[in-house]
């Protein structure tokens, strides 16, 4: 399997691609017109029967998602986009949002209307200004057009779209932190059950879907779900934007059905850079545990990326050669999760805390092999006793590295430095 599947990415080399007229020169809001002629919950089955899996990380059928929201309920039900995008390495709902915002704005309003809802919210991570003004004004356009606002084309069902920007913190993402944020409280995630499509955004019945997710539905609407399940593996069915980043000769976007390898997608993006060679990678993000070169041939889907040890997450494709110091590269990452831990919970605040503390010590080289042995059980006080999956997600790369290149730490402390530090190393021909 070498080929890709432009479907969301299909007109991003347009100059216009994020204008109306641009979506919908190549079809745009056709869909749309489609599923006003379906019964909502015709959607919902022809989600379900795509095997659309969430693409925010987890995986969870986004249909049978849809179809637990309780049948009636005092309060009105919401659609919520999450694209607070902020794992390190995950970069593919902000230049979707960014090329072609209608695909997004269409798919939200197939999912409101699938899911009975007359309001929805995008909750935009803050830090990306461009992207927020791109979609008030995709938003805007479709208002003019009449694909939002009161008796939508004709068809009786009004919808409204608020797009809100968030301030900057990676707990945003997680989905109730992100309705507490949305609420204008301090964004902290929620105790569950209940879950947010029994009481979500203000107590109201709530979907909570990525954007790629939504992204995704006008498609499976305009195709059938049969063509969306002919793509992928059996269990992880359709495309999903891979990410390649970091050592590559052409980054960038690769869109490919789930399932394609990281040898096959390095192929396309003309391999590791020139004159080196894959050291370790991610295969979802920094919360998922590193693969090395022995990975290459994993398929990506999820069954496949966790039968091997790690997980599909958001298929972002860090790739790191010979030159990067593994150890240097997990307390990059512990920074950022002691950074961003929001500090409910015990084992994810005081455990990121001390994973930089000590990372930073090994790094240097002033460390035993008994470091890593706390670090495991650090660790293992962690995951799955912490509140949300921040903390687990933090636990990835230290474990795995430990796992992997135990003695990259120890080559750190018999050497008393970094044996990348080139004033240090024999590697780069300088002082030992
Ligand atoms: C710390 C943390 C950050 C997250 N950030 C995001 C994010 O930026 N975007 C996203 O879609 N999901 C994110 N998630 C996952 C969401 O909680 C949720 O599973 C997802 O939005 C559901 O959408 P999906 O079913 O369409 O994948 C995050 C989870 C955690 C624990
Ligand atoms: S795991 Fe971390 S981010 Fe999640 S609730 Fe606990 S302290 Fe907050």
């Amino acid at each position: 399997m070498t080929t890709l599947t432009p479907i969301l990415t299909k007109n991003w080399d347009q100059a216009d691609s994020f204008t109306r007229a641009g979506y919908e020169r190549d079809g745009g809001y056709e869909a749309l017109r489609k599923a006003f002629r379906m019964e909502p919950d015709e959607i919902v089955q022809a989600v379900k029967d795509s095997g659309l899996r969430g693409r925010g990380g987890a995986g969870f059928p986004t249909g049978m998602k849809w179809g637990f929201l309780p049948p009636s309920s005092p309060n009105p039900r919401y659609l919520v986009v999450n694209a607070d995008e902020s794992e390190p390495g995950t970069c593919k709902d902000i230049p979707l949002m960014m090329a072609n915002p209608h695909v997004l704005v269409e798919g939200i309003i197939i999912s409101a209307y699938a899911i009975k809802s007359n309001l929805a919210f995008v909750y935009v991570r803050g830090e990306v200004l461009h992207v927020i003004r791109r979609l008030h004004q995709a938003v805007a356009e479709a208002y003019e057009a009449g694909y939002l606002g009161k008796d939508i084309l004709g068809s009786g069902y009004d919808l409204d779209v608020v797009v809100h920007s968030g301030a900057g913190a990676y707990i945003c993402g997680e989905e109730t932190a992100l309705l507490d944020s949305l609420e204008g409280f301090r964004g902290q995630p929620r105790l569950k059950p209940p879950f947010p499509a029994v009481a979500g955004l203000y107590g109201g019945p709530t979907v909570i879907n990525n954007v790629e997710s939504i992204s995704s539905v006008p498609s499976i609407i305009a195709n059938g779900p049969e063509w969306f399940a002919a793509m992928g593996t059996e269990k992880s069915q359709g495309f999903g934007i891979f990410s390649l980043s970091g050592h590559v000769t052409r980054p960038g976007q690769y869109e490919a059905p789930l399932g394609i390898t990281l040898r096959e997608l390095l192929d396309m993006a003309g391999g590791v850079r020139e004159g080196h060679r894959l050291k370790f990678w991610t295969p979802g993000g920094s919360s998922t545990p590193i693969f090395t070169e022995e990975h290459l041939d994993v398929p990506l889907d999820f069954e496949s990326v966790g039968a091997a040890g790690s997980m599909l997450g958001t298929r972002a494709l860090q790739i790191f050669d010979e030159t990067t110091c593994v150890v240097r590269a997990v307390l990059r990452w512990s920074e950022f999760y002691a950074h961003e831990s929001c500090g409910k919970c015990t084992p994810c605040r005081e455990g990121t805390y001390w994973y930089k503390q000590m990372l930073k010590r090994l790094e240097a080289g002033q460390g035993t092999e008994e470091d890593l042995e706390t670090l495991l059980d650090i660790s293992d006080n962690i995951l799955g006793r912490a509140f949300c999956a921040l903390g687990d997600g933090a636990t990835s790369p230290v474990v795995s590295s430990i796992k992997l290149f135990r003695d990259e730490y120890l080559r750190h402390f018999e050497l008393g430095a970094c044996p990348f530090d080139p004033a240090k190393s024999t590697l780069w021909g300088g002082a030992k």
